[in-house]
């Protein structure tokens, strides 16, 4: 079987590429950490992190993950100083503006999750048009989550549900848990099989709780920064090793694979 592998020191990462997750999703957090210790502003931080955005969406497309999920700015991120805030908008806008050919190239569809309206007006519409321009993209789908918040999400998703209710699209007895993630502005995507948060922070921040149910979660001292295409592998190899029960015993999930 073909594997892909990689380095982390001087031990080897193996990957089994028929045991990928479907979709990663990525907490990208450390940037001020890592401009802090190299006596740098903040801004230089988040510059360096946009270099690590480029490997990992190019190691992830070159594997064939199927979904990246990059959370990007929070809701609460708009609480940070006026002037961070903008340098972020003017870094994100350049990121979409310098990748936009590279996402065409790679058949990568962008897609956005969030409060979009909130964005600067002249991000939101070089957002839509690169959403617009990589629609056919159809080897990996990038979503960014921007001015994303999951309390949010879920708000909205059953104020959209209370109306279908009320109108009579839906019946009540109707309501699953599947039903529910419809309304999600995920819909369209698988949950995220694992999740990576980069840093150390123990936390979720406010960021897909509903979707992270059952996803299974990868937390690295290493600052967004300093995340290499190495790191992804070893994270991707420890996903590798653990056995997703979801309820059940070991003993049926064996029995599970031993009819598949
Ligand atoms: C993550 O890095 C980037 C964003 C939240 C936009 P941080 O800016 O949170 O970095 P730390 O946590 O201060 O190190
Ligand atoms: C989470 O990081 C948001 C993003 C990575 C975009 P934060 O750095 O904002 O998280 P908290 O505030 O420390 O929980
Ligand atoms: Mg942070």
């Amino acid at each position: 079987m073909m594997r892909i592998e990689g380095k982390m020191g001087c031990t080897k990462v193996r990957i089994d590429p028929a045991k990928l997750p479907q979709h990663i999703a990525i907490i990208m957090d450390g940037n001020g950490r890592w401009a802090r210790r190299k006596f740098l502003t903040r801004i230089k931080g988040h510059e360096k992190g946009i270099d690590a955005v480029r490997n990992i969406v190019e190691a992830c497309r070159e594997m064939g993950i199927a979904y990246l999920t990059l959370y990007a700015f929070s809701v609460e991120n708009w609480r940070r100083p006026a002037s961070e805030v903008n340098a972020l908008m003017r870094l994100l806008k350049n990121y979409l503006l310098k990748e936009r050919d590279n996402l065409i190239k790679n058949e990568i569809r962008l897609q956005a999750i969030g409060d979009l309206d909130r964005l600067p007006v002249e991000v939101k519409e070089t957002l839509f048009q690169v959403i617009e321009e990589t629609k056919k993209g159809d080897k990996m789908t990038l979503i960014l989550a921007l001015s994303y918040g999951a309390r949010w999400e879920i708000i909205k998703a059953a104020l959209r549900m209370a109306h279908d209710l009320n109108t009579g699209i839906i019946q009540e007895k109707e309501v699953t848990p599947d039903l529910f993630s419809g309304y999600l502005t995920t819909s369209p995507y698988p949950d995220p099989d694992l999740l990576i948060r980069t840093s150390g922070e123990l936390r979720l921040s406010n960021f897909l709780l509903w979707q992270l149910a059952y996803t299974e979660l990868y937390i690295t001292p290493t600052l967004w920064p300093d995340f290499t295409k190495d790191e992804l592998f070893k994270a991707i190899e420890d996903y590798q090793k653990r056995e997703r029960r979801f309820g059940m015993t070991s003993d049926q999930i064996s029995g599970l694979h031993a009819k598949s």
